[in-house]
């Protein structure tokens, strides 16, 4: 049985405008998921639903064998962390987070000790007599992480709770909760529109579009076999390169042609491809660091057009056909202009062309 479980879930917002569709999802206890996906396909809402901030129009969802959609939102157990900070500016660090717990009639003794607790592991135990406004945004996201665990609730719900803080803080506060969770193991849920930061925080990523699930996987699932289209582009930065090629045979064995190169298939997956594709077009997807350049495999030859040096390694632009790939490279001296040979290595993934979905 799982920890918590989605069924057939949906949500019509006034009779018609439909934010989650048949909404299927099995967390068990502990895990970290994080709800992936563009601006308005559902996110938040589903988080509402769970939270009870928000009914649910159809389907059920179920929390340790139980319904809870018929229960009041106070009644879940359920702590959630909103994008804005949730502290009160009128209470001190302490009292936020010892808020929730004086409500639940705890002694004193078992508040202060439960606030230390919490303030060591959010890291704002020198901040506890200040008030919201004296700290920076970080450290307000942190009481607010902070005040979310006291209660130990029962789900751990975090709707894009790093957005408004700046980039290195972002990245900093990541690493944060990432050890918050390993610490508490509590059973988490995290809204993003930032694949970077659902690809390092979660156990497990919904990727959602237009009010359904396209995929559920790890973060190496949803990156290297992703299902969609959609996906491989979402994920990534920058996104995954697309050719449309048309399956051949010829005496050599199954290979891939594009105006502007032959693409000779592995054994592995030339089965799928020449029962159902032969003489078709698909799509043919490589992520940009699995381009290689100048290698023994080198299929054609094309010129680095824009070269975005990252420190690390570069982001090279090039044309293929009139179509503009993306490539990264680490050959940083690499110039505007330059003759490069593209090869593909063998990590490539299919998609049919009608279906934008993962042929094998
Ligand atoms: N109270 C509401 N009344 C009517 N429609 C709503 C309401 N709240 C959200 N919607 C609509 O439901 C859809 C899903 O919204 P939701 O807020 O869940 O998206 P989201 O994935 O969280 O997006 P974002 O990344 O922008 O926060 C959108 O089309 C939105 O306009
Ligand atoms: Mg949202």
């Amino acid at each position: 049985m799982s920890y918590l479980k989605f069924d057939k879930v949906k949500k019509v917002y006034n009779k018609k405008v439909v934010a989650v569709k048949e909404f299927n999802l099995d967390i068990e206890q502990g895990e970290f998921i994080a709800f992936l996906g563009p601006s308005g396909c559902g996110k938040t809402t589903t988080l509402r639903m769970i939270a009870g901030l928000e009914s649910v129009t159809e389907g059920d969802i179920v929390l340790e064998g139980k319904s809870i959609i018929q229960l009041e939102p106070k009644d879940r157990n359920i702590s959630m962390i909103f994008q804005s900070y949730a502290v009160w500016p009128h209470m001190s660090v302490y009292d936020n987070v010892a808020y929730a717990l004086k409500l639940k009639k705890k002694s004193k003794e078992e508040i202060d000790e439960i606030v230390q607790e919490v303030a060591k592991i959010a890291d704002i135990s020198q901040y506890l007599d200040r008030y919201p406004s004296q700290l920076s945004g970080g450290q307000r996201q942190r009481v607010a992480v902070a005040r979310a665990i006291a209660v130990k609730p029962k789900l751990f719900l975090m709707d894009e709770p790093l957005s408004n803080l700046d980039a290195k803080l972002r990245v900093a506060m990541r690493t944060d909760l990432k050890r918050i969770h390993q610490e508490l193991k509590s059973t988490s849920i995290f809204v993003t529109h930032d694949q970077s930061e659902a690809l390092s925080l979660a156990d497990r990523i919904v990727v959602m579009n237009h009010g359904v699930i396209e995929q559920i996987g790890t973060p190496n699932e949803i990156y290297h076999e992703s299902a969609t289209m959609f996906i491989a582009k979402f994920i990534g930065s920058p996104p995954a390169n697309f050719f449309e090629v048309v399956v051949k045979k010829d005496d050599q064995g199954l290979y891939l042609e594009h105006p502007s190169f032959k693409y000779y298939l592995d054994l592995k997956v030339t089965k799928t491809l020449e029962k159902e594709y032969l003489d078709q077009s698909i799509i043919l997807s490589v992520r940009p660091e699995k381009i290689t350049i100048n290698k023994k495999d080198a299929l054609f030859e094309t010129k680095a057009a824009i070269i975005e040096p990252q420190g690390s390694h570069i982001i090279i632009s090039a044309d293929v056909n009139g179509d503009d790939i993306k490539i990264q490279s680490e050959i940083l001296d690499m110039k505007v202009g330059e003759k490069i040979n593209i090869g593909f290595g063998d990590i490539v993934q299919f998609f049919d062309k009608k279906t934008e979905r993962r042929i094998i």
